[in-house]
């Protein structure tokens, strides 16, 4: 049961606000109920509190945004591009879940969150106090952090622990360490993954406290673990990139508070993760000499157009059978394209290795890369060079059509601002004005080539 601590109602379940007398965030939980108990089983049940929970339905249209969770009292992480993701920070009583690969920058990133917060709970079965104080000193420049620290691996620690402190944010990391009491399995095993997680949901509601759970993934995502979790959580946070690489995105896949397909460029600094102001200029700012076998296109990263290189690098296959490898390239596709370039253009592909790279860790895995990657496979077996102003993007279909694809517009925009020359696009109606920029509408990859053998 939870009493409002201002008129002294209870009630069943806990909200932001209470019912009489709308006071918020006075619910508080009165012991000696079997519910509290419940705090330690699974079974997330669907109450997720928050809204207005009364018996009976609710005109939805006299529901104001006010009432949402989250409407008020958001925590902010003072990394500007970071709250915006979350759609204006974090929400009380709700569970995050930021998943990543080990070592790309998980614990930094919500260290970096708990510091700019006040009176946080960060909960670790990975590191010990030592290790995070460490980190905490590292990122914390003006000592001013109030983060309280436990190293367990024991779930009922964990829950007591946020029970007894009611922290204003609860960190756990990760989820694959902690061991709920009720199950028998290891810990890290998909039952676990799924009990802590499901016992956080109910802890974040009844005591209205943020937890963000950090789980790891592996490339290929198999684990036990966070993909499990996705449908349980209010909101889930990935941080990706290449560990060698200082770029990382953070990307937002589902939120219940907050829009969805957005990304935060962030870079890897000695001073913890840090926004990215203008991650085109960044990306590019490595650019290699005018080679063979480099192409920059257009990319979108949620609403944003990120400009990226795409490199092909081919040699004649000695031995055996050609090989395809690429990196930030699914390789099926790659496989596709080859097939078009070689079939419908005619491209020796079949006696050349094909490497393809997207420079700086990214992932072009949208149909829009393609134009670029066939143009840089081309270029690099025909040893030209494409002139650097150049830029390209468009879906190639597979007779060696050049499709259109979404958002043409912006990316053209973005290639402007970079001070790109000239574009290959599909071909589209409504192009936006530009002043710098000229744009070569192309229908397919034979006219593209043929300009590339010239
Ligand atoms: P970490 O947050 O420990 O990764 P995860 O929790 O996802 O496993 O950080 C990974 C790397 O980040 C580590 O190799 C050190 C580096 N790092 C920085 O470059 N700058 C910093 O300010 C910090 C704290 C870490
Ligand atoms: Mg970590």
């Amino acid at each position: 049961m939870f009493k409002c601590s201002a008129c002294e109602t209870t009630t069943a379940k806990w909200s932001g606000k209470c019912l009489k007398c709308e006071a918020w965030r006075t619910l508080e939980e009165i012991p000696d109920e079997p519910k509290q108990k419940k705090g330690l089983r699974g079974g997330g049940s669907g109450s997720h509190g928050g809204f207005l929970n009364v018996g009976e339905p609710i005109e939805l249209r006299l529901v104001s945004a006010s009432d949402a969770p989250g409407a008020r009292g958001r925590l902010l992480s003072k990394i500007s591009s970071v709250d915006e993701l979350l759609g204006g920070g974090l929400v009380p009583g709700s569970l995050v879940l930021l998943a990543g690969e080990p070592g790309i920058g998980k614990s930094t990133l919500v260290m970096q969150i708990a510091i700019a917060a006040r009176g946080v709970l960060y909960i670790s079965g990975e590191e010990s106090a030592e290790q995070v104080g460490l980190r905490t000193h590292r990122l914390d420049n003006n000592k001013t952090a109030d983060v309280k620290f436990i190293g367990t691996t024991d779930f009922a620690h964990v829950d007591g622990a946020i029970r007894k402190y009611k922290p204003s944010l609860a960190i756990v990391d990760s989820v694959q360490t902690m061991r709920h009491p009720d199950i028998a399995s290891e810990a890290g095993s998909v039952a676990q993954v799924r009990a802590v997680a499901n016992a956080l949901m109910e802890l974040a509601n009844q005591t209205g406290v943020p937890v963000i759970i950090i789980g790891h993934v592996t490339k290929d995502g198999s684990v036990a673990g966070p993909k499990t979790l996705e449908h349980l959580v209010d909101v889930v946070l990935a941080l990706e990139g290449e560990r060698s690489d200082r770029l990382r995105f953070l990307r937002c896949f589902k939120n219940r508070f907050g829009p969805t397909d957005e990304v935060a460029v962030l870079e890897m600094l000695e001073t913890g993760l840090q926004p990215v102001a203008d991650p085109s200029g960044l990306l590019l700012e490595e650019r290699s000499l005018p080679v063979p076998g480099s192409v920059v296109t257009c990319l979108m990263d949620g609403n944003r157009p990120l400009l990226v290189e795409i490199q092909a690098l081919t040699s004649r296959t000695t031995f055996g059978f050609p090989q395809r490898r690429a990196q930030g390239v699914d390789v099926g596709r790659l496989q596709i394209l080859l097939a078009v370039l070689g079939r419908r253009m005619g491209l020796p592909v079949d006696q050349y290795d094909v490497f393809v790279n997207v420079v700086g860790g990214i992932q072009a895995d949208e149909p829009a890369a393609d134009l670029a990657i066939c143009m840089a496979i081309a270029s690099s077996i025909a040893e030209k060079t494409i002139p650097q102003s150049v830029l390209a993007f468009g879906e190639v279909g597979l007779s060696g059509e050049i499709r259109k694809i979404k958002q043409a517009d912006k990316r053209l925009k973005e290639a402007e601002r970079q001070g790109f020359k000239f574009a290959l696009i599909p071909q589209m109606k409504n192009l936006p004005t530009l002043k710098t920029l000229k744009v070569a509408p192309v229908t397919d990859i034979k006219t593209v080539l043929d300009k590339i053998d010239k």
